[in-house]
């Protein structure tokens, strides 16, 4: 294969090979936010290693250093040091806040800064985050006193906040949403009260695990554990962080090495956070050759390394809204895997696709249509008639990163080469994906 990339960064992929030998994919996107900003409201030192080295940390970064938050990256980036200014220090910004891409940054510092009184901060992003719904945190943080506004009656970014002292509250939220809910919690650390956030389902839980090393006061409770109460009190202690590999960025090696004939692929590091591991439940189904190794416990997170090796045959698959927040950002590379499972694939219950960087369901089966996939959308999913192989084609990623790297994996397996604009926005979440993808095919 040979990857050309221009300006525009077009690039060229022939279709072909396989994949093998072992890939170590970057840290955790959720967690790498995280450590950053609890280290920010920590009092003392918060060392990080393996913090992904991506666009979207690195808005968060840049934010907080606007707020007064020294962060230095040594030996590379591979370690990264966060000097806490505690839970009151962040300090009003001279300028708007820049959260870029990424979601996460901008609802978790939404949730962080309605709490700081007499400050006042506007947040911004670039055109996919200001068309995403931000109201569904605007809206929680209210019901404790917040004072939130943006365009179109608070929905939309930019968001002006006037930090105030706040009050807890028992909030259900109408989504699974760990974006929302670690708003909320953030919220409630410097509110009068106790807060308790009750979801439909379990969204991720590394703000939980990780509020808790920083020493907050967190309890869950509730016979599926979703109810999640934080008495606000104990300072944040800075504390160490090992990040490990994301999960969502190793399901791009998980299904090509799964529907690639010939491939066998290790892919170390992987974090293994059960509510995270839908992708190896969906594997299962397919009945997929993966193996499980090396299990281990890094820093309060289960961490594992898997080899896959491909299958002559795969079966399809169905999704529905209970799994979905398992495997929420997978949703576009499982797309991918059904046009290689023997039958009909059935994802439902994923309407949260359509808010994503872009409206994943569209996208996908708008660019896959052009490689003549037979698919079918549906408000909240897709059905997908596989087997019938694929095309090559001229693809968009549509700015999207996952959109990227998973129209990459499709186009080995179709028949002729294509090309993919946009394909640098990879580098949001997987700067490396293009050289990782380079190294493994043979
Ligand atoms: C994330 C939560 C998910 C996920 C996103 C990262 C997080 O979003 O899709 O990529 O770090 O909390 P929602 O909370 O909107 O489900």
């Amino acid at each position: 294969m040979s990857l050309i990339e221009n300006t525009v960064s077009l690039r060229e992929i022939k279709s072909g090979g396989k994949l093998v030998g072992s890939v170590k994919v970057p840290g955790d996107k959720s967690i790498s936010h995280r450590s950053l900003l609890f280290g920010a409201i920590a009092e003392g030192e918060t060392t990080i290693e393996g913090l992904l080295p991506a666009e979207d940390p690195i808005s968060t970064s840049k934010c907080l250093n606007a707020m007064g938050v020294k962060i230095e990256f040594l030996n590379d980036g591979k370690i990264v040091k966060v000097h806490g200014v505690g839970l009151d220090g962040l300090k009003e910004p001279n300028d708007v806040l820049n959260c870029g891409n990424s979601g996460t940054t901008m609802r978790l510092i939404l949730g962080l800064l309605v709490g700081k009184q007499g400050r006042h901060f506007v947040l911004t992003g670039d055109e996919s985050l200001n068309n995403r719904p931000m109201k569904r945190v605007g809206h929680p943080l209210k019901m404790m006193g917040a004072k939130v506004n943006g365009r179109s009656n608070g929905d939309f970014a930019p968001l002006s906040v006037i930090g105030s002292q706040l009050h807890g509250a028992v909030i259900g939220t109408p989504v699974a949403s760990a974006q929302i809910k670690s708003a909320i919690l953030l919220a409630a650390l410097t509110a009068e009260g106790s807060t308790t956030v009750i979801e439909p389902a379990n969204s991720r839980d590394h703000t939980e695990r990780m509020l808790k090393a920083f020493g907050a006061n967190i309890e869950i409770t509730g016979e599926l554990g979703r109810h999640i109460t934080l008495r606000p009190g104990p300072k944040l202690r800075a504390t160490q962080i090992v990040v490990p590999g994301d999960i969502s960025s190793a399901a791009f090696w998980l299904i090509a090495g799964s529907i690639i004939p010939g491939s066998d692929i290790t892919i170390e590091n992987i974090g293994l956070n059960p509510t995270r591991t839908g992708i190896l439940d969906v594997l299962k189904q397919m009945e997929a050759n993966i193996e499980l190794f090396n299990k281990r416990e890094i820093a309060g997170e289960p961490v594992g390394d898997i080899r896959v090796v491909s299958s002559k045959q795969l079966k399809p698959f169905c999704l529905d809204n209970e799994i979905m927040p398992r495997l929420v950002d997978e949703v576009p590379i499982l797309t991918v895997a059904a046009c290689f499972c023997n039958g009909t694939s059935q994802i439902k219950g994923a309407s949260e696709l359509r808010v994503k960087e872009t409206d994943r369901l569209a996208v996908m089966a708008r660019q896959l249509g052009k490689m003549r996939a037979d698919i079918e959308e549906h408000s909240d999913g897709l059905t997908i008639y596989g087997g019938k192989g694929l095309v090559g084609a001229d693809m968009d990623s549509e700015s999207d990163h996952r959109v990227a790297m998973s129209l990459a994996v499709a186009s080995l397996m179709a028949k002729g080469d294509s090309t993919m604009a946009r394909s640098n926005s990879a580098s949001v979440s997987y700067p490396e994906f293009w050289t990782d993808l380079e190294r493994l095919l043979k």
